[in-house]
């Protein structure tokens, strides 16, 4: 099984695995109110194909922690009905975690089963004072730390997109 980079040519056929595996309607959930103010995280979009055909996909979008600091949101996660069970939807979250980690990502959300997601280092304590935006069954939201303690004693609401620019990067008014 070969995870590789999402491409443009991928888009649609997401859209359509997506549609069956959530449902038509899988854009009322809370999780969507955050995935709308910018685009899923390029270097963290992933597909997996058979026979040319996209059959699995893994995106991370940007968050914003209460106190400011970037975060991400991991999901849509979808694989295929048929082909469910044969380790493709760890096997994704598994090189999606690791690329996270890679680039310095501090902490990662999601909003799963539990039981799938507490062996990539999940937990509903980590995210015990985040909110969202939205309804969820709060079982199912859970965070993990990437970066050891990034999450201590953060407490509110979550906000969709990137941090805004620390003011030190703006540039000064001549
Ligand atoms: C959930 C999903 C991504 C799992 O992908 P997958 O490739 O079938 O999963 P894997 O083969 O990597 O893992 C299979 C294991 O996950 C378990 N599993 C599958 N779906 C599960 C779920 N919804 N809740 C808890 N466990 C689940 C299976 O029971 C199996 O456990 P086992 O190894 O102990 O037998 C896939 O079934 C899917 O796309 N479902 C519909 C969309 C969805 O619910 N996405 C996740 C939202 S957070």
């Amino acid at each position: 099984m070969k995870i590789i980079p999402q491409g443009p040519i991928h888009g649609a056929a997401i859209e359509r695995l997506l549609d069956l595996t959530f449902g038509h309607d899988r854009r009322n959930k809370t999780v969507y109110r955050l995935r709308e103010a910018a685009p899923a995280v390029s270097s963290l979009s992933f597909v997996i194909e058979r026979d040319g055909a996209v059959v699995a996909s893994l995106r991370f979008w940007p968050v914003t922690l209460p106190n400011h600091a970037q975060a991400l949101l991991l999901g849509p996660l979808a694989v295929l009905p048929e082909l469910s069970g044969q380790g493709m939807g760890r096997a994704l979250v598994r090189h999606g975690m690791a690329q996270a980690k890679a680039e310095g990502w501090p902490a990662v959300l999601v909003v799963g089963e539990p039981s799938y997601y507490e062996p990539f280092g999940f937990s509903r304590a980590a995210a015990e004072h985040l909110r969202l935006p939205g309804w969820v069954e709060l079982p199912r939201f859970q965070a993990a730390e990437l970066i050891p303690g990034a999450l201590d004693g953060v407490e509110g609401p979550i906000k969709p997109g990137r941090p805004a620019k620390p003011a030190w990067t703006r540039k000064a008014k001549a």
